[in-house]
């Protein structure tokens, strides 16, 4: 394992799930961690500081050092707290995952403006404002001479990046995270900092909620347990990952795929305006049989390099 003594990370949405394990898997490797979580429902309701406390100890139990957190994300002033307690508990900072998150999912035709606007409050509210304060202060250390190696590892989605029925607020913000790692990779490489993405898939109260009961299997290697998702982050935390960045990474098991973004495709032009009636013409020669997204669970399957079984 990466060696990871001596750097501060702070994990967001550590109390539960994926993001517990991301902070065990940091504080095992040898970063000090700010467990942050707010303790809320799967809905984003009410606040609870027992599980943020619950991983401290965890981690001190196992030798590590910790301090709970219970800002919001979605907060700008909690966000910008939540980074001063690490700087001024730890005097540094290196390490930031955005990982909290809640769904309401509902289909597009009934979802409320409530619904919509919670959703992309935590997830890419609550992913700009702790990088925005993070990188506030990369930038002071990297203009003061210091040498940063700071690290950003942003929660996406495979129903952000692929699209999953019921989910239009969830995956909107998702695309939009992805879409902020590469954007965020581009301004703060010239501050030593790297920023990537994660697409998991894991059994944890959210996916069991959307998907329903996801199995343990009896034996053998359990490919969806929120653990499989944590090496990746001590990978790219690691000073050796220091040029990898602005990548988003789907994970499913043992499968680690690097997604390809957004890129260049069909490219069908000429030196003159369109008329819209040659350009349906041009769509329907390249589509003869029509086009759709495939779904997210059939480009999860191909992700993954096998069928999917979910729920
Ligand atoms: N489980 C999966 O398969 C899967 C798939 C794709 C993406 N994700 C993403 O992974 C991340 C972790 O999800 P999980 O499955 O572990 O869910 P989870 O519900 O187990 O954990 C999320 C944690 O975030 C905390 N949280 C919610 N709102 C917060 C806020 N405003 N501020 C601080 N903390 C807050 C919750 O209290 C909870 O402990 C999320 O961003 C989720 O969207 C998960």
């Amino acid at each position: 394992m990466p060696k990871l003594d001596g750097k501060v990370a702070i994990v967001t949405g550590a109390g539960r799930g994926i993001g517990r394990e991301h902070a065990l898997a940091l504080a095992e490797a040898g970063a000090t961690v700010v467990v942050n979580d707010l303790g809320a429902t799967l809905a984003g309701e009410g606040a609870d500081a027992t599980p943020a406390q619950q991983v401290v100890s965890e981690i001190e139990a196992a030798g590590g050092t910790a301090v709970a957190n219970g800002d919001d994300v979605a907060d700008f002033a909690g966000a910008e707290r939540m980074v001063k307690q690490a700087l001024e508990t730890y005097g540094r900072l290196d390490i930031l995952v955005n990982n909290a998150g809640i769904t309401r999912d509902r289909m597009l035709v009934n979802m409320s403006e409530e619904e919509w606007d919670s959703v992309l409050a935590v997830h890419l509210k609550g992913h700009f404002a702790p990088t925005r304060h993070a990188a506030a202060y990369w930038r002071e250390q990297s203009k003061a001479g210091d040498e940063v190696r700071g690290r950003v590892i942003n929660t996406s989605s495979p129903s952000g990046v692929f699209g999953n029925v019921g989910q239009t607020n969830y995956g909107a913000a998702k695309a939009g995270i992805a879409g902020f790692t590469i954007i965020a990779a581009q301004e703060l490489a010239r501050y030593g900092v790297t920023v990537n993405c994660l697409a998991p898939n894991a059994r944890t109260r959210m996916t069991e909620a959307s998907f329903g009961e996801i199995p343990k299997p009896d034996e053998g290697f359990d490919a969806m347990d929120p653990a499989n998702i944590a090496p990746i982050v001590v990978a790219l935390c690691a000073d050796e990952a220091q040029d990898i960045t602005g990548q988003c990474f789907f994970i499913y098991g043992g499968a680690v795929n690097i997604l390809r973004p957004w890129d260049a495709g069909g490219l069908f032009a000429q030196d003159d305006k369109w008329d819209a009636d040659e350009l349906l013409a041009q769509l329907r020669e390249r589509f003869p049989g029509g086009v759709a997204p495939e779904g997210m669970v059939a480009q999860m399957g191909k992700a993954g390099g096998q069928s999917l079984q979910v729920g």
